[in-house]
């Protein structure tokens, strides 16, 4: 599935005082397959644009449209929040079903689609576990395997490692390049940390301060499958400066030039 964001914006209301504009005028595109990193400093809109995507807010202005791949009863999108992820009350993998029931899957297929996923996020055996028995990667892991069991066109992904240590972080980020490799999902991945976005992407696309507008659409044209020795190369240390230099608004047009 393709994913068109056309000239959307959002101004949030007050009930007393003037509107925020909380995000400009962005337009972009997630090609079929494409991992798309969204970078900007904190409060330039990039959960408000995550939410207009995946439906739960509307845009003041412009649209969102999904193309190809045929979504029958498939769900167009599914989010991966930093945190208030998983029911507390589900072991889980009735949180991994939870979903493929809302989809009307027969029982025995649910229960067969919950263990592969688990298996894929590398949760093989806490199966009947319950959220608060699970470490904070553990549960991003059933996070993830939660989003992706009902087949979404796009998975989409809010700061979803940034309430963890720094080692697990790391550990997350290779695991998430890993799973995506494997999937080859379309995915939206939010996060103001630079090197995790360099790290994970196909695509990084710079916002600036609020209300956000995209500064700059950088390619990053770096191996796959990305292996944890690339933070160390020169080119992959060369993206970190560029971005970092956008995203302080040194260079880069004003607009998105580039692909
Ligand atoms: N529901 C809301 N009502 C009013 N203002 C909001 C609401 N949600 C976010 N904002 C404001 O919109 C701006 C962008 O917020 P957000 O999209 O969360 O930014 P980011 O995720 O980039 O940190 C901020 O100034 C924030 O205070
Ligand atoms: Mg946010």
């Amino acid at each position: 599935m393709r994913t068109v964001v056309e000239g959307v914006s959002k101004a949030y209301d007050h009930p007393k005082g003037p509107q925020t504009q909380a995000l400009g005028r962005v337009d972009f595109a997630i090609e079929e397959g494409e991992f798309v990193a969204l970078v900007g400093p904190s409060g330039c809109g990039k959960s408000t644009l995550l939410n207009i995507v995946a439906g739960l807010l509307a845009p003041s202005t412009g649209r969102v449209r999904f193309h190809g791949a045929s979504l029958n009863g498939r769900p167009r999108t599914a989010v991966v929040f930093q945190d208030l992820a998983l029911f507390p009350w589900r072991s889980v993998e009735g949180n991994v079903r939870y979903g493929l029931e809302e989809l009307g899957v027969a029982r025995r297929d649910r229960r067969r689609r919950a263990r592969e996923w688990l298996a894929l996020v590398g949760l093989e055996g806490f199966e009947a576990h319950y959220p608060h028995q699970l470490s904070g990667g553990m549960k991003q892991r059933a996070a993830i395997a939660r989003a992706l069991a009902v087949d979404p066109g796009l998975l989409l992904m809010d700061e979803p490692f940034s309430a963890l240590d720094a080692q697990t972080r790391m550990d997350m980020q290779l695991e998430l390049s890993r799973i995506y490799e494997a999937t080859a999902k379309s995915v939206l991945y939010i996060t103001h940390y630079i090197p995790e976005a360099v790290f994970l992407a196909d695509r990084v696309i710079v916002l600036t301060g609020r209300p956000g507008v995209i500064r700059e659409k950088v390619r990053v044209d770096l191996p796959r499958p990305r292996e944890e020795r690339i933070k160390v190369e020169p080119r992959y240390v060369e993206y970190l400066e560029r971005i970092w230099g956008l995203v302080r608004g040194v260079g880069g047009a004003a607009e998105g030039t580039g692909s």
